[in-house]
């Protein structure tokens, strides 16, 4: 079970302020568990964790299985809810350089459509150019801009290499069941397809195949995931505040009733950056509203003690920080005796980099507290492929009750719409004239 630790929030807020806080967020917990808040037609995300391969998981790792044994790069197509699910798994669980020494068997995996960089486009297309590859195309509506512009070109690319039919066997298309022009061109193209239901929204869609089939071919369990995903929805269904869900959405409402707007997720594992961004995602599409909501930012220890870490313990006094914590990896690295010793290191011979990793976490710990930033330590135990579906479901749910508390409707991104609709006039795409 993860654990949340919050002995270090006490000096900016009291245990009875938040025990008095039971009955709120046990109504907020009902309303997201009973489906009779705003947003309830997008809760299907609750009852997708299964513990038994459906029809859909089976095609998903068949498909899988074909993509790596005929691609050396997968391509995953999408932005946003549908892109960094996938992404913050597989670089949580295989490390930010993941690709290094891959091909096919194990390919690669890129990312597109989740910009409008050229250079980042002139890169991928280089990179493709003499390589076997596979993309999917991951959209619910079908129309966002970005994905659209990827899929027609990587598409082109795959039928100039394969020809029409061979391109047709390599194009995997995950959308909307049935509406919306990705789907119609699937269908009219004969592309395999895989579902976001209708009632799960992009950020909460990670356990669907939007997160299932790039996290297969990437060769990660996806089975072991959905039993992480089981696991923490019958352990997190707990109605009391010994539920670690309660905890976290309860302490970061008190904290920011109290003045602390700003959060910033961490770690001090690298690749866990993109899972960071796909927690931004999470609570910043799902708070940030009606003018309320804590400002999600992310950061990387101990890097970022050398470049933000001014800021978190001199700055403004309105932020707290979530840190995330694993258990060290079975292969420690024990530091060595250099007989000169000129760099003065040699009172750590023989300590692993955990031992020091975890002095750092306490020593940044205690000078943030002593600073007036209070930390919320989320300590996931033993990081593997069912921990991950644990952490997404555990997330989502605290995301949903926080949400809740705060009072506002965590499954719609009305504010997202705008800066399309301005593109899309200045693009003088037809329909949005004025
Ligand atoms: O959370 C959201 O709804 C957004 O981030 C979407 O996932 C993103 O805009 C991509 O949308 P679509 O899947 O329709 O292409």
């Amino acid at each position: 079970m993860i654990k949340v630790d919050i002995s270090n929030v006490w000096g900016q807020l009291s245990l009875p302020d938040l025990l008095a806080m039971e009955k709120e967020v046990a109504a907020a917990h009902d309303t997201l568990i009973n489906g009779d808040g705003p947003g309830n037609d997008f809760l299907g995300w609750l009852d997708l964790p299964v513990r038994k391969a459906t029809d859909e998981i089976t095609r998903i790792q068949k498909a899988a299985k074909k993509i790596r044994s005929d691609s050396d790069v997968f391509v995953v197509i999408g932005i946003g809810g549908s892109y960094l699910g996938p992404r913050a798994a597989i670089e949580l669980l295989q490390g930010p350089n993941h690709n290094i020494g891959k091909g096919k068997g194990n390919p690669q995996i890129f990312f597109a459509g989740n910009g409008l960089s050229t250079r980042h486009w002139n890169e991928l297309t280089r990179l493709l150019e003499d390589k076997d590859f596979s993309i999917t195309i991951i959209s619910k509506s079908g129309t966002t801009t970005e994905p659209a512009i990827a899929t027609r070109a990587l598409r082109w690319m795959l039928e100039r290499k394969y020809g029409t039919d061979g391109a047709k066997s390599r194009i995997y298309a995950i959308t909307d069941p049935c509406k919306g022009a990705l789907r119609q061109m699937a269908t009219e193209e004969g592309w395999e397809t895989f579902v976001i239901p209708p009632n799960v929204g992009g950020r909460y869609s990670v356990l669907t195949a939007v997160g299932l089939l790039p996290l297969a071919v990437a060769g990660i369990d996806i089975m072991e995931m959905m039993n992480g995903a089981a696991d923490a929805k019958e352990s997190y269904d707990l109605r009391s505040f010994e539920n670690p869900v309660w905890q976290y959405a309860a302490v970061r409402n008190l904290l920011y009733r109290n003045g602390k707007v700003l959060e910033i997720f961490e770690s001090f594992e690298p690749g866990f950056k993109m899972f960071g961004g796909w927690w931004q995602q999470l609570f910043g599409e799902s708070e940030g509203k009606d003018g309320k909501g804590i400002f999600p930012a992310t950061a990387e220890f101990t890097a970022d003690l050398h470049s933000l870490g001014q800021m978190i313990q001199q700055g403004q006094r309105n932020i707290f920080e979530t840190m995330v914590r694993f258990d060290p990896p079975a292969q420690t690295y024990t530091i060595g005796s250099d007989w000169k010793n000129l760099d003065g290191l040699n009172y750590l011979e023989g300590k692993t980099l955990d031992f020091v990793d975890e002095k750092a976490y306490l020593g940044t710990v205690a000078a943030h507290v002593d600073g007036g930033v209070p930390v919320i330590t989320i300590d996931a135990g033993e990081l593997n492929d069912r921990k991950v579906g644990e952490l997404f479901y555990f997330l989502e749910l605290c995301c949903g009750v926080s949400a809740y508390i705060l009072g506002v409707n965590p499954f719609n991104q009305p504010g997202v719409e705008l800066y399309k609709r301005n593109m899309f006039q200045l693009l003088g795409k037809p329909g949005y004239e004025k």
